[in-house]
Parts: structure tokens; C-alpha cells; sequence
């Protein structure tokens, strides 16, 4: 089987496990212990956290440790949006293409918080004009929401020129899919978003990096753990294994990027010139090195995915969380596709460390494109 689905989630790396071993069994404990035990297992923590904070260049106590990307946006948004304003509801300025872990938080802070959203549109490839952001502040704008890659057409933004727009606005960035492939030092972002299960630690771990000055109400209460930021006993393990993760995806990025896209440039060349009717969703070169994603007119992606799988290639139709609804992806809507073409998109995302071979995926496509045209 050719798993080619590594944008929903991967396998953990084996260097991964590794670290995160001891702390599943003879190093266990629970970091708030004031016991000796409960002393080495904090001072595990705080080692991943000083070693994330160094790959992001961020402080050490900037790092909240989450359950993944999901929490993490909704701390981010919620806890900017809360910490800023109190009681008072304020303004918040997100993008029509974001993951529905920040669509559906702002619509939440909008429903039962009064806030008031400016969801920007994105043009035909999904990006979003730094100047319209500029447009959209508001004396009572908290926070910039924007995704530093998209999740279904891997198209990067201009994170940089969000952040010179938005001036002193501060900009979260869901950097869930950009990790291990975009440089995640230097954005400029007062805020990011990491998930462990797209870069080789496990599900469940994820972290929010947000600039220490930075006001931030939590969203779950309890212990007062991450300095009152994230109440709920540290997953441990998870927070060593997603330091070494972020660490080693750091390392490994340029040889995975070279290898990705020429891959990814290659498959993408032989689907245009071998499947008729064949189209590429997203930014066809500012984009993801290892997504590459099409429609295939008169087809349904459902089919051609199961086409697909029975030649032995594992895919997506977008993105995994949104999958399993007949609703047409809200990305793809928003870039102007209708609902009908929308319906048709599949998404292939790829293995850092092998990237599939480019011409033989192309077979199985067209051979999968073809079987769905032929009702086959
Ligand atoms: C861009 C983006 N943001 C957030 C998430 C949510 O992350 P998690 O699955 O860790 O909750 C995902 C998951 O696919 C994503 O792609």
C-alpha cells in the first residue's frame, strides 16, 4: 500500500519513540509532584520545552503544551480575543480558507461572546491579501488568525506581509501543516499553532508558542498547569516526543523539501499532460513541497479515491476531518469553484523521507480517473 494521506497524519518516528519510551514506563510520574519523582519528570518537560522554544525561537515559558493543533487554535484565538478585551466582545480577522479548528472557534466567540468576525476572502490559488487585512482592523481588533499552509490546496500565505499589515494586531499562525516543510523561526507570528501527529510524534501532543507579553485567558481550567495557561497534568511523553519531532523535522527539512518537490513537480506534470480534465487546486508553486492536489472533472472524488485504493494508493479528498460529509470544502468555494467541482478535488500528500515515485502514481491515477468516467 502507497499511503499518501501524511497531511492528516504520519507514523512516529522511531527516534521519537525512543525518547518517549522511559517516560511510558520506568520514568513515570506526574510533573507537579514536589517528590524527587515528580521533580525529574518536570525537568523533562521543561528540557522539551526549552527545545521546542529553541526551534521556534521563541522563550522557554512562551510554549503552552496542548492535546494537538485543535486545541491549540482554539487557545490561541479564544484565549488572545478573552485576555484582551475581558467582558467586553472585540473584533477578530480571519481568512474563508482556515481549518475548521479556527472557523468554528471564532464563529463560537461570535454566537455566545458577541465578537464581531471579518472572515477575508482569498483569490483563485487561496491567498489572502495582506492589504485587506490591513483593511479589515478595527480600534477593536484582537487578533489576526491565518494559516501559514493550507490543509487542502497547500497554498502558503504571505505570513510576513500579514504581519506588517496587521502592524500591532497580533497574528496567530496555525502552522499545524507548515511544520517540517516552511521555516517556522523568524514569522514575525506573536502566535503559533503545532501538531505533533503531522511531523512524527504521536496524536494527542501538540503545543501553542504565544510571545510572553501577550495576555492569554485559559480555556480549560483546573491545576493552574503551563502557568495557569492550560490547566490538566502534562502528557509528558508526548511533550519529549514532539521536541525531538520538531527537532529533527528542523534538521531534516532542506533534503525533505528538495526531495518533495521534485516529486510533487514531477506527478503534477504527468497527471496535467495524461488525465483530461484534470486541474490543479491551490498555488501551483508557492506551495506545500509534498501536497499536490487536483480536480478531475466529471468524476466524484469519493470514486476516484476508492478507485484509487483499489490500486493500492491511500488518499484523501481533502482535508481528513472534513472527509465522510458530502458537503463541498469550504476552501475550494472559497477560491470560486463551485460545489459541483468542488466535490471532485483529491488531495496527495507525501512522506518526507520517500516521496512516491512520480510516474507510477501518475498510472494509477489516470487509471483510476478513467475507471470513475467509464462507470467501471
Ligand atoms: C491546518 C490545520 N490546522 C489544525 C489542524 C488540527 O490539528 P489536530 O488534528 O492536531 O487537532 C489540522 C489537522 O489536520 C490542520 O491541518
Amino acid at each position: 500500500m502507497l499511503y499518501l494521506d501524511h497531511a492528516a497524519g504520519g507514523p512516529v518516528r522511531r527516534e521519537v519513540l525512543e525518547a518517549m519510551a522511559p517516560f511510558l514506563t520506568g520514568r513515570f510520574g506526574n510533573p507537579s509532584s514536589v517528590h524527587t519523582v515528580g521533580e525529574d519528570i518536570a525537568g523533562a518537560l521543561e528540557d522539551a520545552r526549552r527545545r521546542v522554544a529553541a526551534v521556534l525561537a521563541m522563550r522557554a515559558g512562551d510554549i503552552v503544551f496542548t492535546s494537538g493543533g485543535t486545541e491549540a487554535n482554539n487557545l490561541a484565538i479564544a484565549g488572545i480575543a478573552i485576555g484582551a478585551r475581558g467582558r467586553s466582545p472585540g473584533h477578530i480577522v480571519t481568512t474563508a480558507v482556515e481549518h475548521d479548528s479556527v472557523l468554528a472557534v471564532c464563529r463560537y466567540l461570535q454566537r455566545i461572546h458577541g465578537y464581531d468576525i471579518d472572515i477575508l476572502p482569498v483569490d483563485d490559488e487561496g491567498h489572502v491579501d495582506p492589504d485587506s487585512v490591513a483593511r479589515a482592523l478595527r480600534d477593536d481588533t484582537v487578533v489576526v488568525s491565518v494559516g501559514y499552509a493550507n490543509n487542502e490546496v497547500g497554498t502558503v500565505q504571505d505570513v510576513a506581509g500579514i504581519v506588517r499589515a496587521a502592524a500591532s494586531v497580533p497574528v496567530h499562525v496555525d502552522a499545524v501543516q507548515a511544520a517540517g516543510w516552511l521555516p517556522l523561526a523568524g514569522t514575525g507570528a506573536s502566535a503559533l499553532s503545532i501538531a505533533g501527529h503531522k511531523i512524527g510524534a504521536p496524536q494527542g501532543i501538540g503545543l501553542l508558542a504565544v510571545r510572553g507579553r501577550i495576555p492569554l485567558e485559559p480555556v480549560l481550567h483546573g491545576g493552574g498547569q503551563e502557568r495557569g495557561r492550560r490547566s490538566g497534568t502534562q502528557n509528558v511523553a508526548g511533550a519529549v516526543g514532539l521536541a525531538v519531532a520538531l527537532e529533527l523535522a528542523e534538521r531534516d527539512r532542506p533534503g525533505a523539501v528538495a526531495r518533495a518537490t521534485a516529486a510533487r513537480d514531477a506527478f503534477t506534470r504527468r497527471v496535467l499532460d495524461t488525465v483530461t480534465g484534470a486541474h490543479v487546486t491551490g498555488d501551483p508553486t508557492r506551495r506545500l513541497p509534498g501536497l499536490a492536489s487536483f480536480t478531475f472533472s466529471a468524476t466524484s472524488g469519493e470514486a476516484v479515491l476508492l478507485e484509487l485504493e483499489r490500486r493500492g494508493v491511500v488518499t484523501s479528498s481533502g482535508s481528513a476531518c472534513a472527509a465522510g460529509h458530502d458537503e463541498p470544502s469550504h476552501v475550494l468555494t472559497a477560491m470560486g469553484r463551485d460545489a459541483d467541482d468542488a466535490r471532485t478535488a483529491i488531495r496527495f500528500s507525501f512522506d518526507r523521507a520517500a516521496p512516491p515515485d512520480a510516474a507510477a502514481l501518475a498510472r494509477a491515477v489516470a487509471d483510476a480517473v478513467a475507471a470513475v468516467r467509464s462507470g467501471s
